[in-house]
């Protein structure tokens, strides 16, 4: 079957078939991650809809925006590759006109570990996706665990607002030696990419240890074995519920988030654990 490529919701509409709908919305640059959730909606939908939209509202002023990759040709021939029915393509002009005044609020949760290092990151990560729901009024929506902050505040979203549309998480995909798949992995040098396995290795190091304080101080010492190359900006353990830091006596799944520039490129991972 031919692929649609919607540009408005009008498209959308002309696009729809009976039956369950999936939405897999990214920002392009597509890659094995994201595969893994086209796969993954496939799975449970008759329809996929896989949107591509760098989304503005989620980048800071000192972000990288304009230097975000776009492959809008390769990103088609890969949801051909999956078999994907639609793919939903937006104008920022057409998402965002200058009179808009009413965004999403994602609270507390959204301002602590990643929302504290990008004020505002996640209003334009929840105004979009609750802008992509509605467009495209899917069942069910796949997210990465990638992304794992995102993820629990769209489950957020989704339960605070009444959404009815099931919210399914996915595993993170990793390169063979463990540096998580990412858009924005086609900028590191050679030895950036050396310097970048720190991140997961750090993660795997810690989740092996038992208390808190061990998982922290373990994570911590291979990030500062990876020397000034690696500029640390946070590593958090926390309730995946909350995104606040765990304390001794917590007990259940927790997340040990990590965040770091290596040369000039923001890099994110993080790992679930179980405590107690
Ligand atoms: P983007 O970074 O393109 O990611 C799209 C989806 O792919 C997200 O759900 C993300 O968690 C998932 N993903 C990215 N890398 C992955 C990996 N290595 N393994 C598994 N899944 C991975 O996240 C966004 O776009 C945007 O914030 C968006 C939700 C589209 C809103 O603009």
């Amino acid at each position: 079957m031919e692929l649609i490529v919607a540009r408005n919701r009008e498209d959308l509409v002309k696009a729809r078939r009976g039956g369950t709908v999936a939405l897999v919305p990214t920002m392009g640059a597509l890659h094995e991650g994201h595969r893994s959730l086209i796969r993954q909606a496939r799975v449970r939908a008759d329809q996929v809809v896989v949107s591509i939209f760098v989304n503005p509202l989620q980048f800071g002023p000192n972000e990288d925006f304009s230097r975000y990759p776009r492959t809008f040709d390769a990103d088609l021939d890969v949801c051909r590759a999956e078999g994907v029915e639609v793919v939903f393509h937006p104008s920022a002009d057409d998402m965002y006109p200058p009179d808009r005044q009413v965004a999403v609020s994602s609270g507390e949760m959204g301002r602590v570990v990643e929302g504290a290092a990008r004020p505002g990151h996640f209003d334009g990560v929840l105004t979009v996706v609750l802008k992509l729901f509605n467009l495209v009024q899917p069942d069910l929506a796949v997210f990465g665990q990638k992304d794992a902050q995102q993820l629990a505040l769209i489950r957020r979203m989704v339960a605070d607002l009444d959404l009815p549309i099931e919210i399914l998480g996915a595993p993170t995909v990793r390169e063979p030696d463990g540096l998580a798949l990412s858009s924005r992995n086609r900028y590191l040098s050679e030895d950036d990419r050396q310097v970048a396995l720190a991140l997961s290795r750090a993660l795997r190091a810690g989740a092996a240890q038992l208390t808190p304080d061990e998982i922290r101080a373990e994570a911590r010492k291979l990030l500062d074995a990876a020397g000034p190359a690696l500029d640390l900006d946070y590593l958090a353990l926390v309730d995946p519920a909350t995104f606040g830091e765990v304390d001794d006596d917590f007990e259940g799944l927790a997340v040990l988030a990590v965040a770091a520039r290596v040369g000039s490129t923001r890099l994110i991972d993080n790992v679930t654990l179980t405590l107690g």
